[in-house]
């Protein structure tokens, strides 16, 4: 039996058409799923489209169609990202389904039914383009008179009738909460912004919006509609077939083990969601993840600025697997980060052309002309072969270990760190000496790189899928269980009988050519 593992990313507000963000954080979902499955777990991974709401609404009618008939298209374009990506999550919600409004409208009864929501009025700001409520203690005012939210988000006072939700008398909880469990929120120092939040007091929360009509209506006052971040985050219990809790699907995979996100909204999913989840008498998560920003050649991206990353034109210049690599390796996970195509084009061509491609090259070729193209017979083990072989056999748990924490860029620094002991242990046993001097030993030595090898194929499948098939492929390792992680439990010569065949080696990486970055760096500031 496997173990279950569910991994989401954010719905996307489809008001907007996908950039690197949206791909960032679902490229990291996706790394994760395929990680968790290749190690025996059983994976739902959701995504989808969040599609009501003023923010939604506005853009429908600036582009002058039905709400309906917009959200159909835009949602469609979310879809189309992550088949580009390779993106391999098991649902695609759309919080207009029927199926999520059903869910939606049942967690409002039962927080009805426990007391959880009464009947007021807000009189407060309210942030469109954030969905979010503020209050006016977090807000400062720009030159023409406005209010501007933390996020720079123009704010409007708002006053309607609406439903509120208990959220000042769980804020007591939520900190209990946190406090016995201090990985619930990661990293560590965005945990600290939300605890400081909650201390410095909660207030109860409006739910419900009778100015727009754009949303969920709400059980026995249809006037009202839910607001959008109640109905956008019950997508995640929405996929699993809530209101129905002895779905199966439900059983086995609620409470989620990550939320991943932004850390612009990290507040809506580590203060209200487990706030409404505990009101409901549900499991929380295990854990919620926010990574950080990128910015363009320095500067913020958005649209107004004209610097808006499409994610489909960077695989289109690049190919899908250098860009996952990169957006995975670049920056630690969690922190902040620079786009620039020149650093793209430094780490494609120093990771993966010159360091991981030349290994593969360098072994391949090797094993072509010098041992007619067959896995050889290894001979006893050197110290010098145990120093390269022992962290090699170590990777999986340190890259485990790495995952287990979101830390995408360490895991991958390990693995680069055996590449780099591998490139060198090339040059110190230069086999092409060994050769004449020592065929026996010669053997030894390319069995080893070719374990390296495929040690180093088979983790970072997750990252580069179709590359490292590809790499597997030349290997001679066959596609299936030989793949998982299982199989790293095997030494070379149980995974790869002396004599296999290996087919001859084609180049995983080509080089990116400098200029052409640099001409597009200049582009894009202009
Ligand atoms: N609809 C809400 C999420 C509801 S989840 C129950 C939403 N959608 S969004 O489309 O605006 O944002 C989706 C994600 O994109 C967020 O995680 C956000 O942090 C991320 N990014 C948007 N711009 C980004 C960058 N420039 N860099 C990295 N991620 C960014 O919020």
């Amino acid at each position: 039996m496997s173990k279950p593992y569910y991994i989401t990313t954010p719905i996307f507000y489809v008001n907007d058409t996908p950039h690197i963000g949206h791909a960032y954080t679902s490229l990291a979902c996706d790394v994760l799923a395929r990680f968790k499955r290749l190690d025996g777990f059983e994976v739902a991974f959701l995504t989808g489209t969040d599609e009501h709401g003023q923010k939604v609404a506005k853009s429908a009618a600036a582009a002058g169609v039905d709400p309906q008939a917009f959200t159909d298209k835009v949602s469609q374009h979310f879809r189309d990202m992550g088949t580009a990506l390779g993106l391999t999550n098991t649902d695609f919600i759309r919080t207009t389904e029927p199926r999520h409004k059903r869910a939606c409208q049942a967690l409002w009864n039962r927080l009805v039914e426990r007391g959880e929501v009464y009947l007021g009025r807000y009189a407060g700001w309210y942030a469109t383009s954030d969905e979010a409520f503020y209050q006016e203690s977090e807000l400062t005012t720009n030159a023409a008179g406005k209010k501007i939210a933390p996020s720079g988000s123009v704010c409007e006072w708002m006053e309607e009738p609406s439903y509120f939700f208990r959220l000042s008398v769980w804020g007591e909880r939520l900190l209990a909460f946190y406090d016995a469990h201090p990985d619930f929120i990661l990293p560590s120092t965005r945990r600290n912004e939300v605890v400081s939040f909650v201390k410095s007091g909660l207030e109860d929360l409006s739910i419900s919006r009778t100015a727009l009509t754009w949303g969920v209506p709400v059980p026995d006052a249809p006037e009202h509609v839910m607001y959008v971040w109640l109905d956008a985050l019950t997508n995640y219990l929405t996929a699993l077939g809530y209101p129905d809790e002895n779905a199966d699907r439900f059983r086995t995979f609620w409470p989620a083990d990550l939320h991943l996100m932004g850390k612009d909204i990290l507040r809506f999913h580590a203060v209200y969601w487990p706030a409404f989840l505990m009101a409901a008498g549900l499991p929380v998560p295990q854990r919620i993840f926010a990574h950080g920003w990128w910015t363009n050649e320095g500067r913020k991206i958005s649209k107004s600025l004209g610097n808006v990353i499409d994610p489909l034109e960077l695989i289109s210049t690049y190919g899908l697997d250098p860009v996952r690599y990169f957006l995975m390796r670049e920056v630690p996970f969690g922190q902040d980060g620079d786009f620039s195509h020149a650093a793209m084009v430094r780490r494609l061509n120093s990771d993966l052309a010159n360091d991981l491609g030349n290994l593969a090259q360098r072994a391949l070729v090797l094993v072509q002309r010098f041992v007619e193209g067959r896995v050889p017979t290894p001979g006893p083990l050197t110290e010098a072969d145990r120093a390269l072989l022992d962290p090699a056999e170590a990777l999986l748990a340190t890259v485990r270990e790495a995952l287990d924490a979101q830390a995408f860029h360490k895991a991958l620094e390990a693995v680069w760190s055996v590449i780099a002991d591998a490139n060198r242990y090339v040059d110190t046993q230069a086999p092409w000496t060994l050769r004449k001097t020592d065929p026996a030993r010669l053997g030894t030595v390319l069995v080893a790189l070719i374990d390296v090898l495929r040690r180093v194929g088979i983790v970072l499948q997750p990252f580069m899928p179709q590359t490292m098939g590809r790499l597997l492929d030349q290997l001679g390792v066959p596609v299936g269980e030989a793949r998982t992680f299982a199989a790293l439990a095997l030494s070379a010569s149980e995974s790869l009988p002396p004599g296999t065949p290996l087919p001859p080696p084609q180049g995983l990486f080509p080089r990116v050519e400098e200029q052409k970055a640099e001409g597009r760096d200049q582009g894009s500031e202009g």
